[in-house]
């Protein structure tokens, strides 16, 4: 009987497992009420005198080694079950997913896109790196004509004949080549000037083109058309349109809008007015029709170039545009909560 325990006693210390339900089965097998601990002692009075102390000790070390061991095995399974059991801790807080942020020139070109696609205006895009036909000639700026001197012009290697685009003006010529009237299009994209680089100009910028081209169009609908841009996209709707001159329109106007001198920034990105210049516009000269094959006889349209820079600079209080080039990510954070 005696050796019996004593196997016990080895089962008992060499027992181990990762469950709970086998831990509380293993106490219920030697401490439960029915457990063999219980048989053990009832058999004490059977148990000759002369070996009954032997008996009773042997007894109790299986009874107190069984107790540790389902002590230290229920504390060790606490422990890792509340770090590691398969969801963790379920109190504990999320971890915080690092998204990127948009780039702010995307976010205003994304509104414009937005605005105009709801009065029917379709996206179009035009290569980067043009010909001269389709960034000047196409649009009435023939060879040694003077305005050509207006954009500072980035020739590719040696040939005259391709370019960096100084405008996104070169897309209505191939929107128009390609597409039949009505046309109603805008053409977002990078433009590129040889100009030099300070906290208000840059040798690329954005500009969003638009164009419309039906039957009866008239420069009250371009007004409108700005207005209503305007409105949507700063929330304040005073702009004027200032008599100018560009080759591929006419008559041709300078758009502002006036956005008031609340802050520091405002006085430096307006000059001092209030008013900021966003782009130029006009209706389209029946030559640049012409040359794309559309009847001028037939139908008219106008056209807009507005820069994203200066919108996105003025309606994010950015007073240096090369910020928005450098990549500086303590720059682009800030713009992680706008869409
Ligand atoms: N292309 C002109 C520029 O970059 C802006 C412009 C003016 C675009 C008048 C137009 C327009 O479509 O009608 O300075």
């Amino acid at each position: 009987m005696i050796d019996k325990i004593k196997e016990h006693i080895a089962e008992v210390e060499k027992f181990t497992t990762e469950s709970k339900e086998a831990v509380e089965s293993f106490r219920i097998k030697y401490l439960g009420k029915k457990g063999l601990l219980n048989d053990f002692f009832a058999e004490f009075k059977n148990v000759p005198n002369e070996q009954k102390k032997e008996f009773g000790q042997t007894i109790n070390k299986l009874k107190k080694t069984a107790e540790e061991k389902v002590n230290t095995l229920k504390s060790a399974l606490d422990n890792t079950t509340a770090e590691t059991g398969i969801y963790g801790d379920l109190t504990r807080p999320g971890e915080a997913t690092n998204i990127g942020a948009r780039h702010p020139i995307s976010i205003v070109k994304n509104q414009i896109i937005d605005i105009f696609s709801r009065i029917g205006f379709n996206v179009s895009e035009g290569p980067e790196i043009e010909d001269d036909w389709h960034n000047f000639t196409a649009l009435n700026l023939p060879e040694y004509h003077p305005a050509r001197d207006m954009q500072d012009t980035f020739f590719v290697q040696t040939n005259p004949d391709i370019l960096l685009r100084t405008h996104t003006s070169s897309v209505q010529v191939r929107y128009m080549e390609n597409n039949k009237p009505p046309i109603r299009t805008i053409s977002p994209g990078r433009v590129y000037r040889n100009e030099a680089i300070s906290a208000r100009s840059h040798c690329f910028f954005h500009q969003i083109e638009g164009l419309y081209i039906d039957k009866n169009v008239s420069f009250a609908d371009l007004k409108q058309t700005l207005q209503f841009f305007t409105t949507e996209l700063f929330g304040k709707s005073k702009i004027r349109l200032r008599p100018s001159y560009f080759p591929f329109t006419e008559p041709s106007a300078e758009v502002d809008v006036y956005w008031g001198l609340e802050t520091e920034a405002d006085y430096r990105i307006t000059k001092g007015t209030g008013w900021l210049e966003i782009g130029g516009c006009g209706m389209v000269d029946p030559n640049v029709l012409k040359n794309c094959g559309i009847d001028a006889e037939e139908y008219s349209g106008f056209a807009f170039g507005v820069g994203i820079d200066r919108i996105a600079m003025l309606l994010y209080q950015i007073t240096d545009i090369r910020l928005l080039s450098e990549n500086d990510v303590r720059f682009l954070e800030q713009f992680k909560s706008a869409l």
